[in-house]
């Protein structure tokens, strides 16, 4: 197949296994920016270039997509769906996923376990916003953050309402939930391809923090899941129509809860911890997935 990795960074170690992977088998693949690929849309007629000449005949795009270029990215993605490139990741689950909030709300009506949520915007709500969530410990998690930055960890009442009142005085998004302490500041990475659990990994915050993410200092090991989180984490990509998705879950009294579902997870981590060729298996998935119409995007 001639496949298309949408990444604005060639040399990113994600972008580059998935190249070594195709290459490997034998497929024809480019490497394109994003942000370099500008479109022309006519009745019925979908054109992309790409510094100075045209883009024909892509069987498949995978995109890696950052977060900060979703808008753009996405556009470009959705030109390609349009000139009947296969992906396993569409615009639309994309940017589905991207607003945590929506992401949340469509997990819930699914019945797949989160930990409880709130959120609000006036400052006149706090007291009763906070009452809805119950007792503290309370995680304050700032919407456009990444990485571990911008997740708070409040013990009481006061410090939550502080935080709350100090975050909106800056105009900042966010939202608040349950802390799930018996997951003692461990999460669950499981890489989602297609209906599947291809690898999983456990990642652990360094003593004194419960962030577990490795920026953060947190350790990764690969893990065996139970038959719920594999479960949770197949259910959970399908609900956002993704079909290659990096899914973070606690382990929790009540069962695994989904933190997040990612669109573009990283394979460095994942394929470091368990030794699982990631990539290949990216690959493989797509190019049994091509020229399938019925089966095209979700
Ligand atoms: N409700 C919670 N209860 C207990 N621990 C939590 C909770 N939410 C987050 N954590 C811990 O904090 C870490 C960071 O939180 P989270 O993954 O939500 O934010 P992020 O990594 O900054 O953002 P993102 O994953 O969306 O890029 C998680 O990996 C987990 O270890
Ligand atoms: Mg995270």
């Amino acid at each position: 197949m001639k496949l298309a990795i949408l990444s604005r960074n060639a040399k990113l170690y994600s972008t580059q296994r998935l190249v070594d992977a195709a290459r490997t088998r034998g497929h024809t693949v480019r490497v394109l920016d994003p942000l370099r690929c500008y479109m022309r849309i006519g009745s019925g007629a979908f054109e992309m270039h790409y510094k100075g000449r045209a883009l024909t005949g892509f069987d498949a795009v995978l995109p890696r997509i950052g977060a900060s270029i979703t808008s753009y990215g996405t556009a470009v993605l959705r030109q390609f769906e349009m000139m009947r490139a296969y992906t396993p990741n569409n615009a639309d689950a994309i940017q589905r996923a991207r607003d945590k909030l929506h992401c949340q709300q469509l997990l819930a009506a699914q019945g797949i376990g989160l930990p409880d949520t709130v959120f609000g915007d006036s400052p006149d709500d706090t007291q009763d916003l906070l009452g809805m969530l119950g007792e503290p410990p309370h995680v304050i998690k700032l919407t456009e953050g990444s990485q571990g930055t911008g997740v708070i960890l409040a013990e009481r009442q006061s410090s939550s309402r502080s935080v709350i009142e100090a975050l909106r005085g800056l105009y900042a998004n966010f939202i608040v939930q349950e802390f799930i302490g018996e997951a003692k500041g461990a999460d669950l990475r499981c890489f989602v391809v297609g209906s599947r659990v291809i690898a999983a990994m456990r990642r652990q915050a360094k003593a004194g923090e419960f962030r577990s993410n490795l920026h953060r200092g947190g350790t990764a090991k690969a893990v065996k899941l139970t038959e719920s989180e594999v479960d949770a984490a197949v259910r959970a990509a399908k609900v956002m129509g993704l079909h290659v998705a990096g899914v973070d879950l606690l382990r929790s009294k009540r069962g695994p809860l989904v933190l997040e579902v990612n669109s573009s997870p990283g394979l460095e981590g994942i394929e470091a911890a368990t030794g699982v060729d990631v990539a290949g298996a990216i690959v493989d998935y797509i190019d049994q997935h091509v020229g399938k119409p019925k089966r095209r995007n979700r």
